[in-house]
């Protein structure tokens, strides 16, 4: 079956990645990526049961920080949490992010991957005050160059820097000329690794699918490295159709 089609069979809560939280370890590094500092309006969105905010209070001393999720549930829970913390400086709103007011914000932390979500954002980013930065997690807002990549984190700040094309933004992402298969391999267990619970134990599975989509990716968009698939490409589309009956070959264009 084509990979739209395994995803399509996947429960819709995990491809709207509605129920995914990111773990504790990843918010530190996400802020300290940032340079998170008290000085900052932190808002997160998607903020979930809030324990990124709680960590930006505790372990990064910022005074004011905004949580913004539609799900009431989340709301309450990230309350109860702030709650027993006896924590005040955060303010929790049951909102919609596509229309919420963010304007005082100076960080972002924005990890959303619907396309008509990330494209209204980020025209909504474009209008925020000069500085501010917006955190994103593997892909970078679209159009735009980052101005900072420490893979899977991503920065732009106010005003972005519009990207020629999409071939410039990719290797800007990648900080390199081109993507071989080490490269590709790298940054998907980059990803997997930032994103993923401690135990979890299909993470060889999703770098293998990640690794094959970047350097796919980077093939179609002329900037893989030589004119050969790689053995390993070869190898790993090779054992997921055989073993797991997943096409990802007919992604490959062949002009
Ligand atoms: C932080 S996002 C992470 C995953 C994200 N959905 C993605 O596409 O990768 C998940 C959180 O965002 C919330 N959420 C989803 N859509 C939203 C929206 N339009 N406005 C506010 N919160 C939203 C969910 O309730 C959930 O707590």
């Amino acid at each position: 079956m084509k990979i739209e089609e395994y995803l399509a069979s996947l429960p819709r809560s995990i491809i709207s990645g509605e129920e995914v939280q990111l773990p504790n370890k990843a918010f530190k590094e996400l802020f300290q990526f940032a340079k998170l500092d008290k000085e900052d309006t932190l808002y997160h969105l998607g903020c979930g049961d809030g324990k990124g905010l709680a960590i930006a209070i505790e372990e990064f001393g910022v005074r004011k920080c905004v949580g913004i999720d539609n799900d009431q549930k989340k709301i309450s829970s990230a309350r109860k949490l702030f709650e027993e913390k006896k924590i005040t400086n955060v303010t929790l709103r049951c909102e919609d992010i596509t229309t919420s007011d963010i304007s005082d914000a100076t960080v972002v932390l924005f990890w959303f991957t619907d396309q008509q979500v990330v494209e209204k954002m980020t025209e909504r980013f474009s209008t925020l005050k000069e500085g501010c930065r917006v955190i994103t997690i593997w892909g970078p807002l679209p159009g735009f160059l980052p101005d900072k990549v420490d893979f899977p984190y991503i920065l732009n700040v106010v005003p972005f820097k519009k990207a020629k094309d999409l071939k410039e933004q990719l290797l800007a992402i990648f900080g390199k000329d081109c993507v071989d298969f080490v490269t590709a391999w790298e940054y998907a267990e980059r990803y997997t690794k930032a994103i993923g619970s401690p135990e979890a134990g299909n993470d060889r599975f999703l770098t293998i699918i990640q690794s094959l989509i970047i350097w796919i990716n980077a093939k179609n968009l002329g900037v893989a490295c030589g004119d050969e698939i790689p053995q390993p490409i070869k190898t790993y589309i090779s054992i997921l159709r055989t073993f797991f009956n997943i096409d990802v070959e007919y992604l490959l264009s062949h002009s």
